[in-house]
């Protein structure tokens, strides 16, 4: 199967990280240029938590481009209690040597779809800020891109920000509303993995364990909901141990928000549609932003039944099965450890 050429905007975060890593592990996967928005940690940090994973991996120089600092309207908020002081939870990532692209995120977008009409597959697993900056200064990218995989909204389900907001979208809404506005007239319909589905996608301790045993780590070990925060891994591969300090922190962090010792895969499974669209069940609906209420602003708004008479504008997820996702997550991430060393 040919490679699915992937422009990346993240805001690594923990999830972005595994993302990252599903996306780096096999050829599947083109990766283009990753661009950094701000949002679960400052965008410069984003962009050095990406190049010290691509490192980290030993793998070819990928362009990362910085984007934007701030959301469009609203003042940036950042969540390092979900995600660590950088980003990237109890890891420690050696400073990269590569340095940050010269581009700005909104023009690599745009550039790279001019170059390659119709091919590239976007995916983004932050706020959209950027991806709304490129889509306004080039209104005609929704036909230059192939689709494009986003990771945000809630669909009849309580948002994770506010009662019915979602991180990325609570973010940046207005840029939220951009993109949902302008992508309506894409040929290929926006795919959004809502925090329905991705909620459902829940990393456990034994998936870890899997992981190193996939990777060849020794010891294997497995993370315990009372171990302390001082713990950390002492597996003999690189990206073994530091993915599981960074997700020992992810597990601690929904353990106190009353989750259980899991971590969702928001992003990892935004990355793996990306590659594979049929791994998910899709439904078109219109998806509008609320900007204006004043208890539920950043909520996305589903309408699956045309009240509004108005075309659907997005393909929204309303199914996967997370079993066999997990599984390919395993095994795409442990071979590319095992690769590593
Ligand atoms: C989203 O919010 C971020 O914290 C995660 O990285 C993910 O992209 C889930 O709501
Ligand atoms: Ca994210």
């Amino acid at each position: 199967m040919a490679a699915v050429p992937l422009l990346v905007d993240v805001d690594t975060g923990i999830d972005d990280s595994l993302a990252l890593l599903y996306l780096l592990a096999g050829p599947e996967a083109e990766l283009v240029a990753i661009t950094c928005t701000a949002g679960n940690v400052p965008a410069r940090q984003v962009a050095t938590n990406n190049l010290a994973w691509l490192e980290l991996c030993s793998h070819p120089p990928v362009e990362v481009a910085l984007g934007a600092e701030v959301p469009i309207v609203q003042a940036l908020m950042t969540t390092e209690e979900t995600h660590g002081p950088q980003g990237i939870g109890y890891a420690e990532l050696p400073a990269p040597t590569r340095s940050i692209s010269e581009r700005h995120a909104a023009q690599v977008w745009i550039e790279e779809a001019r170059r390659r009409p119709g091919e590239l597959t976007g995916l983004v697993t932050g706020p959209l800020t950027n991806l709304a900056l490129a889509v306004t200064l080039e209104p005609d990218l929704p036909h230059l891109l192939r689709r494009v995989v986003l990771m945000g909204g809630a669909f009849n389900h309580p948002g994770n920000t506010a009662p019915t907001t979602e991180w990325n979208i609570a973010v940046d809404p207005e840029a939220a509303k951009i993109v949902f506005d302008r992508f309506a007239v894409a040929v290929n319909r926006p795919i959004v993995c809502g925090l329905d589905v991705t909620e459902r996608i829940a990393l456990t301790p034994e998936h870890l364990r899997r992981l190193a045993e996939a990777a060849g780590s020794t010891p294997v070990e497995l993370l315990r909901p009372d171990d302390g925060d001082d713990d950390r891994s002492r597996a003999s591969n690189v990206v073994i141990k530091q993915v599981s300090d960074a997700v020992r922190f992810y597990l601690q962090f929904h353990r106190d928000s009353g989750r259980g010792f899991i971590a969702h895969m928001h992003d990892p499974f935004a990355a793996a549609v990306a590659l594979d669209p049929t791994i998910a069940v899709l439904r078109p609906a219109t998806v509008d932003v609320e900007l204006a209420g004043t208890l539920t602003r950043g909520q996305t708004v589903a309408d699956w039944d045309g009240l509004w008479g108005r075309q659907p504008n997005a393909e929204v997820v309303v199914d996967a099965d997370p079993a066999a996702f997990l599984d390919a997550f395993i095994e795409r991430v442990g071979a590319l450890a095992r690769r590593v060393g």
